[in-house]
């Protein structure tokens, strides 16, 4: 059984003191899922959410995991503003967010980046939720498949079976990301089965049966519901509505 997982992705909302009044209001409101719960805050906000989730009994007894957003394609070296694979091991971090497409669309995120930000994660035994999606101009042309089969085999291109492990995708279509349409559960459903049909033909059966596949783009308490009821969608990836507790904490119980 695939666990289900609820991630928030801030992205550039919250400063360190927003971030820990989050966390207050957040970790008593999903002290009873079963559910993973995980938050992505800024890199300068992960010390302290990292530390608010420690002193929370609530979180040491929870399922509250903290990622990071990004990280650099090198493990150390000259390149200015970026952050290490390394600084977020020792920080704690649990997983890191890579190839979400406003990173490919603002940021100029190659495949070949997403691939080699994976294969650094996993050497160093960090989590990592990749992201794919087509955007709304391939969803039109017939192209959402292709584009994200393309986009799954580039970035596990010379991954080995045995760093899957502690891997999540998220499938996030850039049209529904932040406008309020989702794609219907039967679109994303089909696309998640889509994507695991990929994982097999790269792998196997079983390693592209045990992956999560996380829906994102839109999703709110209002339509969680019918999303997860789909087999093959383990959880989401949620930006506007993870940056308030009420709402995020909401998605987190759908299932209550
Ligand atoms: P929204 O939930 O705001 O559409 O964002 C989705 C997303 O990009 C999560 O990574």
């Amino acid at each position: 059984m695939r666990k289900k997982i609820i991630a928030g992705n801030w992205k550039l909302n919250k400063t360190p003191s927003e971030a820990v009044a989050f966390m207050q209001s957040l970790m008593p409101l999903v002290s009873n899922t079963t559910n993973m719960v995980v938050v992505a805050p800024s890199f300068v906000a992960l010390p302290a959410v990292l530390q608010a989730a420690k002193d929370s009994n609530i979180a040491k007894d929870s399922n509250i995991y903290v990622a990071a957003q990004n990280m650099a394609a090198h493990e150390d070296g000259a390149y200015t503003g970026e952050v290490s694979v390394l600084a977020l091991k020792e920080l704690g971090v649990l997983s890191v967010i890579v190839g979400h497409s406003e990173r490919r669309q603002y940021y100029n995120e190659s495949d070949s980046s997403v691939n080699a930000k994976l294969k650094l994660a996993r050497k160093h035994d960090l989590g990592v939720i990749l992201c794919v999606g087509e955007n709304l101009a391939e969803r039109e042309a017939g192209q959402a498949n292709q584009v994200v089969a393309e986009q799954v085999k580039a970035a596990f291109a010379g991954v080995e079976a045995a760093l899957i492990e502690k891997l999540a995708i998220a499938y996030e279509p850039v049209w529904a990301i932040g406008t309020g349409k989702t794609a219907s559960s039967a679109d994303a459903e089909a696309m998640h089965i889509h994507i695991r049909k990929t994982l097999a033909a790269l792998y196997n059966d079983e390693l592209a049966n045990g992956l999560s596949i996380l829906y994102g783009g839109s999703v709110k308490p209002d339509n969680i519901k019918e999303l997860m009821a789909m087999p093959n969608i383990d959880g989401a990836l949620v930006g506007g509505a993870s940056l308030k507790a009420a709402d995020f904490s909401a998605l987190v119980n759908f299932d209550k």
